[in-house]
């Protein structure tokens, strides 16, 4: 008997998401099933290109369908769509699929940094990717992208964001005049914000990185109130300070209805170029254990590496300047991690929803 695609389905049924932890026919990831002969082709589509598991589970369903009688030749195609975020009503940027802020209790410990590599990262990925620079009190991310001068121009009313490295980014530093200091007052930092999402051509993007002034004053907030945050990264050190702060920061985006991604350590370990050992340089607060004790996933830990510090500075982040290092290949895991997260949270949402209906209905269109 020949095989039929619904022994394929049924087949498939046995290779399971682990993020997700369901099948990833019931999750409708698996598409236009083919059989010629013997040969059974079809497609699965993940909800994030940096899905960390993307050749585990091709593997697992070359595998299971490659043992029915009669199967000599499966070929999978794996492609991605990102998950769309639920649009809120007045929401500013419909188009883009998700909203991820990158937080800290206090500056200094990276956030920057981490945000400008993890857009790298996704964007290495496939993912559609912006960068917008929230940090009113102390833009960076045209000095870390390479672009301080940069100015961008208007088209249909519109600022068009700066393309760099794949990514499109728009800072309160491309509008400012150099050297020009403001006086922020709170409903002038809700406004910048507003501004940066409304008058922004960001066009259709699948993340949508947000780093964000230290602490929780008012641009988590207007951000939160503007555009629905998928979720947002704490990024900590391990000092005992700066893990107590940033365990606040955590309880004031639950207080927000904001839903927390994760933890990311920064600077906690050295690794020795030479021999590879990595040694602990703080005695604090490890960020797995921050993370333990707020109850959210522990994204991963980026390595302080002297040579990194230097390229961020001259305007070459990381991913860009040494790819082959420890620090990059962090930034590789941290996006994977988060994008992983970032599904979890949507399609748990969806899942919810069609439960009450009695059915899982997938939300992208
Ligand atoms: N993992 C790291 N290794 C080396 N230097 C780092 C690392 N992370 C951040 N830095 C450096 O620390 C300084 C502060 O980082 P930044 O990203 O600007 O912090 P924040 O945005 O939280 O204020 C910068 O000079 C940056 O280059
Ligand atoms: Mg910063």
């Amino acid at each position: 008997m020949a095989v039929t695609p619904e022994d394929v389905l049924e087949a498939l049924r046995a290779v399971q998401d682990p993020d997700l932890h369901r099948d990833i026919v019931s999750l409708g990831f698996v598409q236009e099933i083919q059989i010629e002969e013997g040969t059974v082709r079809f497609r699965v589509e993940l909800t994030t290109p940096a899905c960390p598991v993307k050749e585990q589970l091709q593997a697992q369903c070359e595998e299971v369908v490659a043992a029915l009688p009669g199967v000599n030749r499966v070929e999978v195609e794996m492609t991605a769509q990102v998950r769309a975020r639920r649009p809120q009503q007045e929401d500013l940027i419909p188009q883009v699929k998700q909203v991820i802020a990158i937080a800290s209790g206090k500056g200094g410990v990276g956030k920057s940094t981490v945000s400008v590599n993890l857009a790298i990262a996704l964007a290495q990925t496939g993912a559609r990717v912006g960068l917008m620079d929230a940090d009113v009190y102390g833009p960076s991310i045209p000095l870390m992208m390479g672009c301080p001068e940069a100015r961008p121009f208007t088209q249909d009313g519109k600022i068009v964001p700066i393309e760099r490295h794949g990514i499109h980014l728009m800072s309160l530093g491309f509008l400012l005049e150099e050297g020009h200091a403001v006086l922020w007052r709170g409903p002038m930092v809700a406004g910048t914000v507003k501004q940066l999402l409304a008058d922004v051509a960001w066009g259709e993007l699948d993340y949508l990185l947000v780093d964000l002034p230290p602490g929780t004053g008012d641009a988590p907030m207007s951000l939160a109130q503007l555009a629905p945050i998928t979720g947002v990264v704490i990024v900590t050190t391990p000092h005992h300070v700066a893990a107590n702060i940033a365990g606040k920061a955590a309880q004031l985006f639950r207080r927000l209805n904001s839903p927390l991604l994760g933890v990311v350590e920064n600077m906690a370990e050295f690794v020795c170029p030479t021999c590879k050992t990595r040694s602990r340089i703080f005695t604090g607060m490890p960020g797995e254990d921050l993370a333990r004790s707020i109850g959210i996933p522990f994204l991963g830990s980026v390595p302080l590496d002297p040579a990194i510090s230097h390229c961020s500075d001259e305007g070459i982040p990381s991913m860009v300047a040494h790819p082959e290092r420890e620090q990059a290949k962090a930034f590789v895991e941290i996006a994977g991690m988060l994008a992983a997260q970032a599904s979890v949270l949507t399609v748990s949402r969806d899942q919810r929803e069609s439960d009450k209906v009695g059915q899982f209905v997938p939300s992208n269109g």
